[in-house]
């Protein structure tokens, strides 16, 4: 897809069809995800991927909406912050700015294959950490569902560039 349709074709997509992702499909979202840019090419994130089928009730421990065990696989975008670049002059910590590149690499990637996908923050941190049985120094970012959108996107609602922009000095 070109991208400024790609871009304006991604949605939440929070209904999902059961039908499978193909493995090649997967397969070339996790390879988006994988060429992401990292501060410093630290490349501190894990990918989680998870199949649905089965395990929706343990799922939506982690996030309460039907539809976020809807569709057939489930993404955990995670950090591990010992492995982050970190800016000498603050100690700022660049992991979540990683894991969010990653995220949109892999979400823009699956909308150009015609897979929906939704971020997901929300969630219960303890019951990922329980489900996904993630060790203390892994921190879990997002999560996304992977499947074939069963809804429709609505309209795009954001502030217009005048809002958003300022120019030479704030
Ligand atoms: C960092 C981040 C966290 C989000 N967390 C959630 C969430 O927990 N649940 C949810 O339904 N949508 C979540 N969203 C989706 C936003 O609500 C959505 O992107 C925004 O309303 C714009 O709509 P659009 O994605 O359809 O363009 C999140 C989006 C981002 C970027």
């Amino acid at each position: 897809m070109e991208y400024t349709d790609l871009i304006s074709s991604r949605y939440s997509v929070r209904a999902y069809k059961p039908e499978p992702v193909e493995d090649e499909k997967l397969h070339q979202v996790l390879e988006a995800a994988r060429l992401a840019p990292t501060a410093a090419n630290r490349q501190p994130f894990q990918l989680i991927v998870i199949h649905t089928q089965g395990r929706q009730a343990e799922i939506n421990k982690i996030y309460r909406r039907p539809w976020f065990a809807q569709a057939p696989l489930l993404i955990a975008v995670c950090t591990i912050a010992s492995q982050a670049w970190v800016r000498e002059s603050d100690r700022f910590n660049a992991r979540l700015i990683d894991a969010a590149i990653v995220a949109d690499h892999l979400i823009l990637a699956a909308t150009n294959l015609g897979l929906g996908s939704c971020w997901v923050a929300a969630f219960n941190v303890e019951a990922a950490r329980s489900v996904l049985a993630l060790p203390a120094e892994v921190e879990p970012v997002i999560f996304t569902p992977l499947g074939y959108p069963a809804d429709q996107p609505g309209p795009k609602l954001r502030k217009p560039l005048a809002e958003l922009v300022r120019y030479e000095h704030w």
